[in-house]
């Protein structure tokens, strides 16, 4: 079909300069053996695989293999299916991390897009004003609480959050720059942010920043003594919802709380809402169930409306005004090249109506906690396999039980071939059961082997729920000795 040749630069000897007709193109410009995008979508799944061990992620195709996710080319989705090369379909518990709220390809997100490109509108408008980011930026002010009304346009939800501590400490200054956090935090993979992601593995050993304090999420205490000690500490940052940490909320009180304390202190607080927002929870801001602003959070995910890139940091004026207020100062921060892309701007313009006109946010309170009481009820049905149930809305996490040290002996010499990262580990073993037998998908978290993360589309219904529910009673109703065993089976078929 084709060879993927990789160019070689220089391959040829350049032609002399005297000659007297010069080559009708440099060697270098001569086309190389690209794919075209009918040959992208064409590839079959082993030409996939081989290209991206070859181009992508060795290490992250070894875990896929892992759990039999390698064997699915996913042709097409639509609402909470995914379509695989054989006609099978998948329901899509797991949701892009929470970044398909709509679901795939909403007819009114294709429709949006569609106008846009078939009347010629611009992408890029950083020479002139561009009335899709400006829009953008009433919708979000207008749906944010209090004076959170300044907003920066990004692509990710690293940037967001980048851009929200960045806008923090030029409000606070220097002398006040020291970023309080939490344990098993999750703020993303840019140098900034991983300097208060909790996570050994993800840090690695960069360089990152010191000017910050870790103390147990939720512990208010912890934080109040912190700020008695150390004025240095001019910025708190925390999700609302911990997503990598396992689905992990704190109570009202903490929240309430921690305003009243950031007020008394003159600590400015930042809640990261990329995971826990645009609706996830029940409500636009997972904060908003707490009846609490704060000062600078950040959004990402599913404001792509699931078709594009598209993240906001979303700042109080004052605060904004102090940081990147002046002429002298407002291009201290932004804009992003690729921030207010005309496409992606008018998708999450689409997306924000979608969700109200729909009701999805209403949804995933309702069928949210409905999903919430039959797993409690699969709980109380399997107490030695379920450990806990938590989260709301369309944010939840399924605990189970440690087996790291208590796997029954029939599977343990099996057991100890398999990767470390499997050991022990149910939520793997039932995940990769879940997909294989059941055809439903849900994701892990970062932190916690042992739970497995709800986020389906805010478009699930209560039907959806109990395809998924009824898949996990069948895999649960096996034992831990058939859970294992089938994996170990799957892994040699
Ligand atoms: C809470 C939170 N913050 C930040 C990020 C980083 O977002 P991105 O992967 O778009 O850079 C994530 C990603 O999962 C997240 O869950």
């Amino acid at each position: 079909m084709f060879g993927l040749k990789k160019r070689t630069v220089n391959e040829t000897q350049p032609t002399p300069v005297m000659t007297v007709t010069p080559p009708a193109m440099a060697p270098d410009l001569v086309r190389p053996d690209l794919l075209t995008v009918e040959q992208s979508k064409d590839l079959s799944i082993e030409k996939t695989a081989e290209l991206f061990n070859q181009h992508l992620n060795p290490g992250q195709y070894h875990f896929m293999k892992l759990l039999g996710f390698h064997r699915i080319k996913i042709e097409s989705a639509k609402g909470i299916w995914y379509t695989d090369q054989n006609g099978r379909k998948i329901l899509d518990f797991f949701g892009g991390f929470g970044s398909l709220s709509l679901g795939h390809n909403h007819p009114r997100i294709l429709a949006a897009r569609k106008k846009f490109q078939d009347e010629d509108r611009h992408e890029i408008a950083m020479a002139f004003l561009s009335q899709y980011a400006a829009a953008l930026a009433h919708n979000l002010a207008t749906i944010a609480p209090g004076d959170l009304d300044m907003v920066f346009l990004g692509s990710s939800g690293s940037e967001a959050m980048e851009a929200a501590i960045k806008v923090a400490e030029r409000a606070q200054g220097p002398e006040r720059s020291k970023v309080l956090y939490a344990q098993n935090s999750f703020h993303g993979k840019t140098k900034g942010v991983l300097s208060i992601t909790d996570s050994q593995l993800y840090q690695s050993e960069f360089n990152l920043l010191e000017d910050k304090v870790k103390v147990p999420f939720g512990d208010l205490e912890a934080i109040k003594n912190a700020l008695e000690t150390d004025p240095s500490i001019g910025i708190v940052c925390l999700e609302t919802i911990q997503g990598g940490g396992g689905i992990i909320e704190a109570p009202a009180e903490f929240w309430q709380g921690l305003r009243a304390l950031c007020d008394a202190k003159n600590v400015l607080w930042v809640a990261d809402e990329v995971q826990s927002g645009t609706g996830r929870s029940g409500r636009f801001f997972a904060f908003e169930h707490y009846g609490v602003i704060p000062d600078v959070t950040a959004l990402a995910k599913s404001l792509g409306g699931g078709k594009t890139a598209m993240a906001a940091m979303i700042a109080r004026r004052e605060i904004y005004m102090k940081a990147y207020g002046k002429p002298a100062t407002a291009l201290i921060h932004g804009p992003a090249t690729f921030g207010g892309i005309g496409e992606s701007c008018i998708t999450a313009i689409e997306a924000l109506n979608v969700m109200y006109d729909e009701q999805l946010m209403e949804n995933a309170e309702a069928v949210g906690a409905y999903m919430k009481s039959e797993l409690q009820r699969l709980q109380a049905k399997y107490p030695k396999l379920i450990k806990d149930v938590r989260g709301r809305g369309f944010m939840m996490g399924l605990e189970f039980q440690d087996f790291s040290q208590t796997m029954p002996v029939a599977v343990r010499p099996a057991l100890s071939m398999l990767d470390e990262k499997l050991k022990g580990s149910l939520s793997g073993f039932i995940g990769s059961a879940l997909l294989r037998d059941h055809d439903v998908l849900v994701a892990f978290t970062e932190y916690n082997r042992n739970v497995v993360r709800l986020q389906p589309p805010l478009i699930a219904t209560r039907e959806n729920v109990d395809m998924f529910i009824t898949a996990l009673d069948k895999v649960l109703s096996g034992g831990v000795i058939k859970i294992v065993t089938d994996f170990i089976k799957s892994q040699r078929g």
